[in-house]
């Protein structure tokens, strides 16, 4: 199957018990037992239809073998890293999601789990970094909201090399465009709140693995721990991820056109998107995914201009949250990069006068008439 078909033919694409292609959302919370302990269900944070249903959709598309779903990316995040015990390091893209750093530098640290935050698109700045005690890496690429690209296969080289497992936070690319797990990746992890749900109405995290053990521990800890997804969100995404193809080449192709049109503005001064030729890792993400995304960074002068283009646009909808059918704008220092203090902000790169945008698939042409109206 190849992928567009695999989105809507792969996992369990119709209901086993009635043929419906269109699996059921299984509300219910247990299921009657044949006789003590001969179940195909047992109890529902263990084991739900239609959570199985997404579970198994993910590890197909995602090239892995086994699933899990989750009631946020955070809750995806936190059970991965459970899998770490007080004493252990891990190493992390040093601009991670501003929630896996807050989990990681605030939450993690109270188990005694230690995390490093370093720039992965540097080879050496991760060698030189892990300890006798380091655990795992954990990548973001491209990253938020500068877009920085890391090396899969050489990180995946310097991970296994050492011991290490690789994680990567495959939201921004989605399985449409890139999957880690193919190029050494030995776990993935999504904000399926972002393009694989893809309409802004469900809140959901996956993982994917392709080891037995590895499977083995994240059943584990989901089922212990709890932070399941329900089924009605479980149908939500595989509903969502069936258009995940088309979605994409949609916001492939209105993406180039923005960026186009920001690259000629005269109140724009720096576009970041990896699909320009002078972004730095431009090559390296070319080697890696087939695609370059809808996440677009760009400055204008300073911060009050930036909150003005933010007021004056009408498509492009200032919120929170990225990978929509519907165009998004914010601005990271006031907003998702707010808790970094200001002088660590700008030595990420991240100015005041930075706009991002999430491209989403409405007409072209009203898109960029509303950037050309905001940016005067
Ligand atoms: C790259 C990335 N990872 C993880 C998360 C967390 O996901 P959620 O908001 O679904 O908990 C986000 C949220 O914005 C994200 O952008």
């Amino acid at each position: 199957m190849r992928k567009k078909t695999k989105f809507i033919h792969g996992g369990i694409s119709r209901d086993p018990y009635t043929g419906a292609v269109s699996v059921p959302v299984y509300h219910a919370s247990t299921f009657k037992q044949d006789g003590v302990g001969h179940f195909k269900y047992e109890y529902a944070r263990t084991g739900n239809p239609t959570r199985e249903a997404l579970e198994k959709l993910i590890a197909d598309i995602e090239e892995g073998t086994h699933g899990f779903a989750f009631g946020s990316g955070m809750a995806a995040i936190t059970a991965v890293v459970q899998l770490f015990s007080a004493g252990d390091h891990i190493l992390a893209t040093d601009d991670v999601y501003g929630g896996t750093f807050r989990v990681m530098t605030k939450v993690l640290n109270r188990f005694n789990i230690d995390v490093t935050f370093v720039d992965t698109s540097n080879l050496d700045a991760v060698r030189d970094a892990i300890r006798p005690n380091t655990k795992a890496i954990y990548v973001e690429t491209p990253t938020n909201p500068l877009l920085k690209i890391t090396d899969l296969r050489a990180i995946a080289g310097v991970a296994h090399e050492n011991g290490l497992k690789f994680i990567v936070d495959n939201t921004f690319s989605t399985p449409y465009w890139q999957n880690p797990l193919v190029l050494g990746a030995d776990i993935v992890v999504h904000s399926a709140t972002k393009y694989l749900g893809g309409h802004s109405d469900v809140v959901a995290g996956l993982v994917v693995v392709k080891d037995e053990k590895l499977a083995e521990d994240l059943h584990f800890i989901q089922n212990s721990t709890g932070g399941i997804l329900g089924p009605q969100d479980s149908w939500l995404l595989i509903r969502g991820i069936k258009t995940l193809g088309v979605r994409m080449e949609e916001i492939e192709s209105n993406t180039k056109k923005v960026v186009e049109f920001l690259a000629d503005h005269p109140a724009v001064e720096k576009v970041y998107y990896p699909g320009l030729a002078g972004h730095l890792g431009h090559e390296l993400h070319r080697s890696q995914a087939d695609g370059f995304g809808g996440m677009v960074s760009f400055t204008v002068s300073n911060q009050e201009k930036a909150l003005d283009v933010l007021k004056k646009t009408e498509y492009f909808t200032l919120a929170e949250s990225l990978g929509a059918v519907e165009s998004l704008i914010s601005i990271p220092s006031l907003m998702t990069h707010a808790s970094i203090p200001r002088e660590r902000r700008l030595e990420l790169g991240i100015e005041d006068g930075l706009i991002r945008i999430s491209v989403g698939i409405e007409d072209i042409e009203d898109l960029l008439e509303d950037l050309e109206h905001a940016l005067g």
